[in-house]
């Protein structure tokens, strides 16, 4: 029998009833405890929040009273070698794990909740005298502090990042609360921090200035690049750093290889060469790496609808082949051109109709390719959805955000202009123009949650966005960042 407990986790439940004195004890003190078998430690995920004592026990029944008699301890763990009894706050399930542990001797103890020891919340605090679960709040009997009513148990508040349905979830003595995007963390995370422009709402020319920001990329360094609409140039800006390098365009607008005419939107690839939405050019242009002009490689230079011309581009992306994939804005279409080519194919939209049906779009902007799935994700503004085609197969798109009107509730969109596609969980991120926020969509969902910006409300504040037109991750997901055009400046928060 004791072999098999080795090689199983919660196997074996001892039923333990401590005597906290020599008098009778309230029977709200008694819990079930479950243990682990040898070999295991617990390692909760915020040891600073969870951690309340560590001692030297003479054994697991010693070290298991301690967690008893210490109101806030629900896990334990003891290793009668070393005597090291160390005891935490938290549920087991929700704020830690059990882990395989150098020392062969250690066990994780666990005290096990039962909605009886909480049938006395709410009732008058002579029905929850001495329990060990319960405490006496103006009169009732409510929840220990860090924990929070589910219903039928206190349940231990939540760490950051976790998900919650309201503040009372969330771990207030931490001072985090359910932020809108529904995790739990400190309200500051809501304020952005500006990486590139002034910050104070003024456009300028100097290089730790932005005039315009729309389309943003990452580098494979980290470093962030900036199309100016304003300044008719590309700005790259090495991590950390507030002064731009011009990696694109001239010092003023113009119509020649080594300029630039409102630039909206660019692509970075893996040897830094940008590809750069000439807006006002009507063209795209590639700038090699280094490189002091750039050459053509979409568009005729004046705006059309034949297929070797583009209207405003607002949207791009690049494969691994280096077919270029251009949301033809005006034109209501996506095109793809292959290294070379003169001429672009639709991929995407009706040519120059613009329409709600799953083959066409309107006015769509920005494009996220995810070429492991050959999904390609557009911003269909005028539609004020998030479309996805599956490249090769049919230009009949599917809706994975948005697609019930123009609103503000969180299933609607308001012209949204950038799209950005989760590496590691497929969570779609868009900058919800219209409605100055920017929300995010789980894979699946029908309904979005807003991470950053206020529903509806315009501002300079770092809170606020004036117009927020482009979302983009840094390469390990910590950090967003969105342009917000009016106010001149890219903004970064932090995600949890
Ligand atoms: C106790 O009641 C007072 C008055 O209603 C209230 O202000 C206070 O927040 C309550 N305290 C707690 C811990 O709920
Ligand atoms: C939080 O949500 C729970 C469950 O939906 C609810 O019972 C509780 O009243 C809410 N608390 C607040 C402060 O809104
Ligand atoms: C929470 O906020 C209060 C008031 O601003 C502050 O005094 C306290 O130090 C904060 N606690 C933590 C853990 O940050
Ligand atoms: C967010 O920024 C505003 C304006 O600077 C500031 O007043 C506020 O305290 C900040 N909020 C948090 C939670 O840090
Ligand atoms: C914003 O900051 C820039 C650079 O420091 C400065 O030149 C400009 O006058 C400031 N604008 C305002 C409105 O304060
Ligand atoms: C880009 O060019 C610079 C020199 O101009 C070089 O240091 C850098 O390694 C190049 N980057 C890539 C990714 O090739
Ligand atoms: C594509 O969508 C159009 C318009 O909704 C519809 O008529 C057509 O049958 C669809 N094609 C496919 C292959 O689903
Ligand atoms: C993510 O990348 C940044 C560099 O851009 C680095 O500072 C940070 O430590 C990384 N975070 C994690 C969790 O890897």
């Amino acid at each position: 029998m004791l072999i098999w407990f080795n090689y199983h986790l919660h196997i074996f439940l001892i039923y333990i009833s401590i005597r906290i004195s020599s008098e009778d004890i309230s029977s709200g003190w008694q819990s079930f405890i479950h243990f682990s078998s040898s070999g295991f430690e617990f390692s909760p995920i915020d040891m600073e929040a969870l951690f309340l004592q560590q001692t030297t026990a003479d054994s697991v029944e010693i070290c298991s009273q301690m967690c008893h008699t210490t109101v806030l301890c629900r896990t334990f763990d003891f290793d009668i070698v070393s005597r090291r009894c160390r005891i935490f706050q938290g549920d087991l399930d929700t704020t830690g794990s059990i882990i395989s542990s150098s020392l062969s001797q250690s066990v994780v103890g666990s005290i096990e909740l039962d909605s009886t020891q909480f049938d006395s919340f709410g009732k008058s605090c002579l029905f929850c005298q001495g329990s060990r679960y319960l405490k006496c709040i103006n009169s009732t009997c409510q929840c220990q502090s860090n924990t929070y009513f589910d219903g039928s148990i206190c349940r231990s508040q939540k760490l950051l990042g976790s998900q919650c349905i309201n503040e009372t979830d969330c771990r207030t003595d931490l001072n985090y609360t359910c932020l809108p995007r529904l995790q739990c963390g400190p309200l500051s995370l809501q304020n952005g921090s500006t990486v590139a422009g002034y910050g104070n709402g003024t456009a300028g020319s100097d290089n730790n200035a932005l005039n315009k920001p729309w389309g943003l990329a990452m580098g494979i360094d980290n470093s962030l690049y900036v199309c100016e609409y304003g300044n008719s140039r590309v700005m790259r800006f090495h991590e950390g750093s507030t002064l731009g390098i011009r990696v694109a365009g001239s010092a003023s607008a113009g119509t020649g290889s080594n300029q630039l005419y409102e630039p909206s939107v660019l692509y970075v690839d893996a040897s830094s060469n940008i590809y750069v939405a000439d807006d006002i050019n009507y063209r795209v242009m590639f700038w090699a790496n280094g490189s002091l002009s750039g050459t053509k490689v979409v568009g005729t230079g004046s705006y059309g609808s034949s297929l070797n011309a583009v209207a405003d581009v607002f949207g791009i992306t690049v494969d691994s082949h280096g077919n270029i994939y251009v949301a033809d804005t005006m034109n209501h279409r996506v095109t793809k051109w292959i290294p070379g080519a003169t001429v672009g194919i639709v991929v995407a939209g009706q040519n120059g109709i613009s329409g709600s049906q799953s083959n066409q779009l309107s006015y769509p902007g920005g494009l996220f390719l995810d070429e492991i799935h050959s999904y390609l994700y557009i911003a269909d503004a005028g539609n004020n959805r998030i479309q996805r085609i599956t490249l090769g197969g049919s230009t009949n798109a599917t809706t994975v955000a948005g697609g019930n009107g123009q609103g503000s509730s969180n299933m609607q969109l308001n012209n949204p202009r950038s799209v950005y596609v989760s590496k590691t969980t497929g969570a779609i991120y868009i900058a919800d123009e219209g409605n100055y926020r920017v929300t995010k969509w789980a894979v699946g969902a029908t309904k979005g949650v807003t991470v950053v910006g206020v529903d509806g409300q315009a501002g300079s504040s770092p809170m606020l966005f004036g117009d927020p037109t482009y979302v983009i991750l840094n390469l390990n997901e910590t950090l967003l960042y969105v342009s917000d055009y009016v106010n001149h400046r890219v903004q970064s928060f932090k995600l949890i």
